[in-house]
Formats: C-alpha cells, sequence, structure tokens
C-alpha cells in the first residue's frame, strides 16, 4: 500500500523506571459522562432535549455517574436551554455535578457563567489546544502563546467564580490541554502548573487536569509514559485530580484508559458504547465492567442492560454493534462446539461445588449480572454436541444424559448443514419433538394397564398391554421387580426383545401448571451399537415404558432404513 511514507511517527516520552506496569488497578476511577456533550456533538442528528433529560437520567439515576459534562453552553442554544431546564426543572440530584465545557475565550466563558446561575455542584471546564501541530498548522504560536490562552481563561473564570462560590455554589475548575497526547510532555507540565497557580489550586481546592488523548495516535503504553513522566513533573502535583479523556481512533481506548489509570490517573472521561467524535470516545461501560470482571466494584451499575442499549439506541439514533464487549447480542453466545461443551461444564461446575465463584469458561462475567439471561449457546454447523443439550436443558427443561449428547448433536448438526444457517432453539426444539415424542411406529401401545404391589417387603411390577405392530393386534403381559423389569419381561419373545437395556433417567418437567415425567431409556442392539428413546407421560412408570417403546421403535427405523440401502 502505498502513501506511508508521509506520516510521522509519533515521537515518544523517554522516561527512566517507568513503574506503572507492575502496577494493577485497583479501585475505580471518578468517572465522568461526556454524552451530553462529546458524545452528542458527534451525532448525526443531536439529541433534543428530551431525549437529553432521558439520557440525563439514566445516567445519574441508574447507572450511578456522579459527574456528568451536560454540554457546551456557550456554543449552542439547545445546550443552554438543557443546562437551564436541568437546574431549573430540578432535575439533578444533590449529589451529582454537573459539567459545562467552554472553550478559553473570554465571552463564552462569561456565557457560561451566565448558563450555570442556580446550579448546587458545578464544573467549570475550559480548554486550548496545546499540541505541536495545533501550536503549528492552527493557532501559529508558541508554547508561550498557548500558555496565555490558558491562563488568561484561568485567570477570568478564577475571578468571575468568586461572587458566585461567595453566593453558595460548590464549583470546581477542569482544565484541558486539548491534544494533550501530541504535545511535548515538558510544555504540557508548564503549561498545567500555570494553570493551577492561576486557579489558585492547593490540596483544599483540587483542580481537575484533563489529559485527553483528543486523537488517539500513539500506543496505550506510550501514553502511559507521557501520564507517568507528567505526574512525576508536575509541581504541586497534590493540588490537581488527574483524569483520561480518551478517544479511539486507533482502536485502543480501552487500554489506554486502563494504562493510564496504572500511570496514576484517578478520573475518566467517557461515554456509553464508546460515542463521540470520529472513532468515539472512550467506552464506559467496558472500562467499568472490566473492573467488575476483576473482582473490583466499579461504582457504576449496568444491571439493566437492555434498558441502556434501548434509551441510547433510541435517543442517539446510534447501534450498539452485536460484538459490543458485555452489550451486544452476540456476546454471551458461543457457536463453537468445544465453547459449548465447556460453557456446559462450567454451569454443571458451578452448580455440583456450590462455588459462589464464577467458573464458566468463555464468559468472563455472568451474564445476568447484566440483567441478561444466557442466551442459550446458538446452533450452527459448527456446534458440538454440547450446544443442543444446552439448549435443551436451559430453554426447554430436558436434561438429557450424557451419553445421549452425541445422538441428538447428531440430527442437530445434521439439520444445520442442511439448512446452511443457524439454527433456532425453537427448531432444535422441533427436532428433538420429531425424534423422539413424535415416534409412532412401527409398535404402538393400544392400551395398557400397569399395576404395583409389594409383598414380604419386595417390590413387584405387572405390565398388562395390547400393542399393535403394522396391523396385528397382540396382547403382552409381564411381571418383575419395577415397571421397566416387567415390560421388558412381557415382551420377551416377542421380536421387540433383541435389545439390550443400558440405562435409563428420569426427572419431572414442568411447563406452566402442567408437570410431567420423563424417561430417557438407552437400549443397545446386537450389533452393540446405543440408542436412545424418549418417553413423556404424566405417569412416571409410564414415561419409562413409553421411552423403551421409543427406543426400540428408532432402532426398527434404523434398521430398516439400513435394509433399504441395501436393497434387501
Ligand atoms: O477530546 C478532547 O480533547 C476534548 C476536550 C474538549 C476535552 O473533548
Ligand atoms: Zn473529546
Amino acid at each position: 500500500m502505498k502513501g506511508f511514507d508521509k506520516y510521522i511517527p509519533f515521537v515518544p516520552q523517554p522516561i527512566e523506571n517507568r513503574t506503572w506496569p507492575d502496577r494493577t488497578i485497583e479501585r475505580a476511577p471518578v468517572w465522568c459522562s461526556v454524552d451530553l456533550r462529546d458524545g452528542n456533538q458527534a451525532l448525526i442528528d443531536p439529541m433534543n432535549m428530551e431525549e437529553k433529560l432521558e439520557m440525563f437520567h439514566m445516567l445519574v439515576d441508574e447507572i450511578g455517574v456522579k459527574e456528568v459534562e451536560i454540554g457546551f453552553p456557550s456554543a449552542s442554544d439547545t445546550d443552554y436551554s438543557i443546562c437551564r431546564e436541568l437546574i431549573e426543572g430540578g432535575h439533578i440530584p444533590d449529589d451529582v455535578t454537573i459539567q459545562v465545557l467552554v472553550q478559553a475565550r473570554p465571552h463564552l466563558i462569561k456565557k457560561t457563567f451566565e448558563a450555570i446561575q442556580g446550579a448546587k455542584h458545578v464544573i467549570f471546564h475550559f480548554y486550548n489546544s496545546t499540541s505541536t501541530l495545533q501550536r503549528l498548522v492552527v493557532f501559529r504560536t508558541d508554547v508561550e502563546g498557548v500558555k496565555k490562552i490558558a491562563t488568561d481563561a484561568a485567570d477570568l473564570i478564577y475571578e468571575m467564580a468568586q461572587p458566585v462560590i461567595a453566593s453558595g455554589m460548590d464549583l470546581r475548575y477542569e482544565y484541558s490541554p486539548e491534544s494533550f497526547m501530541g504535545t511535548e510532555m515538558d510544555a504540557a507540565v508548564e503549561i498545567c502548573e500555570a494553570v493551577l497557580d492561576h486557579l489558585h489550586a492547593d490540596e483544599a481546592h483540587r483542580v481537575i487536569l484533563n489529559l485527553p488523548t483528543t486523537v488517539e495516535n500513539c500506543m496505550p503504553n506510550q501514553f502511559a509514559d507521557e501520564i507517568e513522566y507528567f505526574i512525576r513533573k508536575l509541581p504541586g502535583r497534590e493540588r490537581a485530580i488527574i483524569s483520561l479523556h480518551p478517544h479511539n481512533d486507533r482502536g485502543c481506548g480501552i487500554a489506554t484508559t486502563e494504562m493510564g489509570l496504572l500511570a496514576g490517573a484517578e478520573r475518566v472521561e467517557a461515554c456509553l458504547f464508546g460515542n463521540g467524535e470520529r472513532t468515539g470516545n472512550v467506552d464506559m461501560i467496558t472500562v467499568a465492567l472490566n473492573m467488575f470482571s476483576q473482582g473490583i466494584d466499579p461504582g457504576l451499575d449496568f444491571s439493566h442492560m437492555e434498558r441502556i442499549i434501548d434509551m441510547y439506541q433510541r435517543c442517539t439514533k446510534m447501534q450498539v454493534p452485536e460484538r459490543q464487549p458485555y452489550a451486544g447480542d452476540l456476546v454471551f453466545t458461543a457457536f463453537s462446539g468445544s465453547h459449548q461443551d465447556a460453557i456446559n461444564k462450567g454451569f454443571n461446575y458451578m452448580q455440583e461445588t456450590g462455588t459462589t465463584k464464577w467458573m464458566v469458561p468463555y464468559l468472563p462475567i455472568n451474564p445476568g449480572d447484566l440483567g441478561r439471561t444466557y442466551e442459550p449457546v446458538r446452533i450452527n454447523s459448527q456446534s458440538g454436541k454440547g450446544g443442543a443439550a444446552f439448549i435443551m436443558r436451559h430453554k426447554f427443561g430436558y436434561d438429557m444424559p450424557k451419553a445421549m449428547h452425541a445422538e441428538f448433536g447428531r440430527v442437530v448438526q445434521q439439520e444445520s448443514d442442511r439448512q446452511g444457517i443457524e439454527l433456532k432453539p425453537e427448531t432444535v426444539f422441533r427436532l428433538f419433538e420429531d425424534t423422539y415424542l413424535n415416534v409412532n411406529g412401527p409398535y404402538r401401545l393400544i392400551s395398557n394397564k400397569l399395576g404395583a404391589n409389594v409383598e414380604n417387603g419386595v417390590a413387584h411390577s405387572h405390565f398388562y398391554g395390547k400393542l399393535q405392530h403394522k396391523d396385528t393386534v397382540f396382547e403382552v403381559s409381564g411381571d418383575g421387580n419395577g415397571p421397566i423389569d416387567a415390560f421388558f419381561n412381557a415382551i420377551h419373545g416377542e421380536r421387540m426383545d433383541r435389545y439390550e437395556f443400558i440405562d435409563y433417567k428420569e426427572h419431572a418437567i414442568s411447563r406452566g401448571s402442567d408437570s410431567r415425567a420423563v424417561a430417557y431409556i438407552q437400549l443397545r442392539d446386537r450389533k452393540g451399537r446405543d440408542i436412545f428413546g424418549v418417553g413423556l407421560d404424566h405417569n412416571i412408570s409410564m414415561a419409562s415404558i413409553k421411552g423403551i417403546l421409543c427406543a426400540i421403535n428408532r432402532a426398527r427405523a434404523m434398521e430398516s432404513a439400513e435394509k433399504a440401502e441395501k436393497g434387501e
């Protein structure tokens, strides 16, 4: 591919003895949602008032975000109005801080102060661009020039803030050296230190220094080096809250955020589902749930993911992709047979051992934690026996014996190959019905009587039945120590008795108020092949007899098909 040589490679910040690679994330950062600003400004149809209010309420009332950038009130009438509505309409809970963004320009700063009147908690967020490239091509100025833009703005904001603070508003400051990642780090430190000074920051009045990857232009480790270097070099670091604002141009926004946190950042600005300019802002949900999956409380609640998706898609007219981490339609689904098997085994292991820990391979977290049911594994031609068994158990309540999984798995796989598409759970169930429950010949039970008694402490069963084979009706009867034994004895001598009884499993199955027993019977034919039958009845003994009959009928059908194939 031609053209690569016109690009200027990123110049990494040299750093000695970096410490961030040896750290782990141990606690959640302060979260700030920028959905209503950065997310909104990147929409083809920006949200209207109603949509913004709906999203705001979802963010603060249901997800639990405590800091929300609500817009750019000096830049658009809609943003100004939403700011006023939030404040005047009493939408902002007392423990939530609204954040307003403004460029470092006097008339816009003044307008922003007007917009926030009456709010209880406000973060006044101002920014100007500082990178080498922006200084060269946009502002045509040097570091002193961009520093002056920042400190002039800081002076004005500080001055205008005093009466507002005196009147009772809890007002804090945030400064973003926009395009921080492309700024020489010593220059970024110099500019941010000056801003802290001009805002009279101290430990009791910490200023948020928000360090964005306005355009993600380096690897996450290189960005982490920048953050560690910046923090080390910043005089009076305790006067600042170090915040990240990652975008996702190289698709590394999550890693950039996580490594930035390792490097010492303590706050993250992000959007739901990674909405935002170009490739988006970093996805708050993924960063938070990555922590959750490591046993760390993210301090946010995504236990109602479907509602969040629904709100997001309606308000933004954007789609959550099917493979979006934690949220996509397909992320709790396994197509591959070996994955399906392992998931099945994981669930069984957890049930058997009663462990409180999540131990299901291929599912990094329990979908139930997000309010999603485990979508039973989906079935396509790559799926194995475990997938079909899983669907039958978890969706329809049929817990087939393990030995039967392979036989039914083959039936399902053949159908999937034939159709060449994914099979719906209902199709899997129909195949189960056709294969086992709707088997009506060649032997049919016309009527029967099943009796049981106990003599001298020993149980006896008696089976009497009228069976039909093609046009012939015949009677059978037999005794045994249980219904299965009695039935086998009854059919002894008939052509039905050439199968060896191998195993049996039964359980109750409830559908609404209808509770029935299902019995799975494993027989072996004279060639040593195993064949299964399933019986369903309100009476557990009849379920097993129907199961035997089903297995025999299936065996006979198989033999007839083999004969037909050989032309016998
Ligand atoms: O991406 C960015 O740099 C921004 C700033 C305004 C913080 O959105
Ligand atoms: Zn941004």
